[in-house]
């Protein structure tokens, strides 16, 4: 269980959330560069460690395995360092908790899209590299999007996708994330 956190807000990891194929890594490596931060994609972290990539993991070792997996990292992240900036994989934030330690510990952006926006843009260039789309049909993933709706409408700011460069987006989060730390934190 995380307890909320005495961290201060500077020095708390960003963490960005949302659907599969938002643009999670590549608007964190952005705000990262901005705010001369580390950037850690949770997916990419687990390839790593694994030694395989994330389709070969599900179709060797199974989901179950792959969410502890990811879910035991973000935890292990969120608890034990600062000043990172993380993007999640898609799923992760369904689990509490990740959600649990991803809010107390972190500051979360929810990257969010329409239903349509994601199918017409994003779904073709992702459908052939997420397991989780793998042998599902249109409407199931539609149901898939919108189940999820709910676990990240928890988080602590947000930022509408459609239509915005990453470069824009990347650019919203830091000037929300300075505008936090000066409101609530001037004097550091
Ligand atoms: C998943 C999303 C993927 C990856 C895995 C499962 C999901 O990450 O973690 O394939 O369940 O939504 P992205 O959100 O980066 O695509």
């Amino acid at each position: 269980m995380s307890r909320q956190t005495t961290i201060p807000l500077r020095e708390r990891n960003i963490i960005l959330i949302g659907f599969m194929g938002a643009g999670k890594t590549t608007i964190g490596q952005l705000v990262a560069k901005k705010l001369y931060r580390d950037f850690i994609d949770v997916d990419a972290e687990i390839e790593r460690r694994q030694g395989m990539s994330i389709p070969e993991l599900f179709a060797q070792k199974g989901e179950a395995y792959f969410r502890k997996v990811e879910r035991e990292l973000i935890v292990d992240l969120c608890t034990n360092t600062r000043l990172k900036i993380l993007s999640l994989g898609g799923g992760a934030y369904l689990q509490e908790e990740v959600r649990r330690a991803c809010l107390a510990h972190g500051i979360v952006f929810f990257l969010d899209l329409s239903w349509d926006y994601w199918k017409e843009e994003r779904l073709p260039l992702i459908v052939d590299s997420r397991p989780v789309l793998k042998n599902k049909t249109l409407e199931e993933v539609e149901q898939l999007f919108f189940q999820r709706q709910s676990a990240y409408a928890l988080h602590h700011s947000r930022v509408v996708l459609n239509e915005l460069e990453a470069e824009q987006a990347a650019e919203q989060i830091v000037e929300s994330i300075k505008w936090t730390w000066d409101v609530y934190e001037p004097n550091r």
